[in-house]
């Protein structure tokens, strides 16, 4: 098991623990995630849900493995039902990231409440670059937050941005030195304990509500052309250079 959780001191812990792989999310491990989050819901002594990864790593995105050979099909799949659970949770959720958070690893951060990041951090959604497109609302949610210039650099380019930029973006709260990034969360986490649960539910809802329609249209829009991209001639290649070790070639696309 790639997911571990813990629960205690009123904080829910998702770990993603599959440092070999630099952390990529099999079909799994999003099912895990997706219970873990549904728990920490229905469980009333939980005030705040924490992600986090490895030393290093916070989740290289999707197993391109599992994107090759078992792609995500409609609302039934792993990750749908593991973002669902993360648009709908009611509880602060936190993230700690660690390291490097890529593709669906970055695009998560955008539905969590408060966000610390590590100063050595690369995050990345390099979705066109794998033949493919942004998903989860993020060509609707990242232009909304940075603007739409600095979004295409981001989502159109792939261009990677540091745990510092993250912050200046809005993206994220705060970068820390690698070692600090966990305790920080967990303290920050920590704080929903001595706060009324209900108002903080209510205001997390409210917080979310005006955009809650052009998320879902984004999304089911991002879906469909998510899932043609996946069986394009554009995404194999990519998909094979990597696991090949070497620079795809789009010339004959
Ligand atoms: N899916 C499947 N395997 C992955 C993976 C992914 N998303 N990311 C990394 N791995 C595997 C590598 O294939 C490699 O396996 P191997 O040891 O059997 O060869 C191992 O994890 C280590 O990865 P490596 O690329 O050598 O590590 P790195 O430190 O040089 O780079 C990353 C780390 C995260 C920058 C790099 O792995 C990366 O770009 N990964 C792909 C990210 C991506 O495109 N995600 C999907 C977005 S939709």
């Amino acid at each position: 098991m790639s997911i571990k959780t813990a629960t205690y001191g009123g904080v829910a812990t998702i770990e993603i623990a599959r440092a070999e792989k630099k952390n990529a999310l099999t079909l799994g491990m999003y099912t895990a995630m997706a219970d873990a989050l549904n728990a920490a819901g229905a469980n009333s002594s939980v005030r705040a849900v924490l992600i986090a990864g490895q030393p290093g790593i916070f989740t290289s995105g999707n197993d391109l493995e599992d994107f090759m050979q078992r792609p995500p099909a409609g609302e039934a799949s792993p990750v749908y039902r593991f973002m669902q659970s993360l648009l709908t949770c009611e509880k602060p959720v936190l993230a700690a990231v660690t390291g490097a958070a890529v593709g669906i690893g970055a695009t998560l951060l955008l539905h969590c409440d408060l966000v610390y990041v590590s100063d050595q951090a690369r995050l990345a959604m390099p979705f066109v670059g794998l033949g493919l497109v942004p998903e989860f609302a993020s060509t609707v949610l990242l232009p909304r937050l940075m603007g739409s210039a600095r979004a295409a650099e981001k989502l159109l380019l792939g261009e990677p941005f540091t745990g510092a930029e993250a912050v200046e973006l809005g993206l994220a709260n705060a970068v820390l030195p690698p070692e600090e990034v966990l305790i920080h969360t967990r303290r920050m986490a920590e704080r929903f304990n001595a706060l009324p649960p209900g108002a903080v539910r209510d205001t997390k809802r409210l917080m979310r509500a005006a955009g809650v329609s052009g998320i879902e249209r984004a999304m089911q829009a991002e879906a469909a052309v998510f899932s043609e991209r996946l069986r394009s001639p554009e995404a194999r290649e990519a998909f094979q250079a990597f696991f090949q070790k070497r620079k795809p070639d789009f010339s004959r696309f």
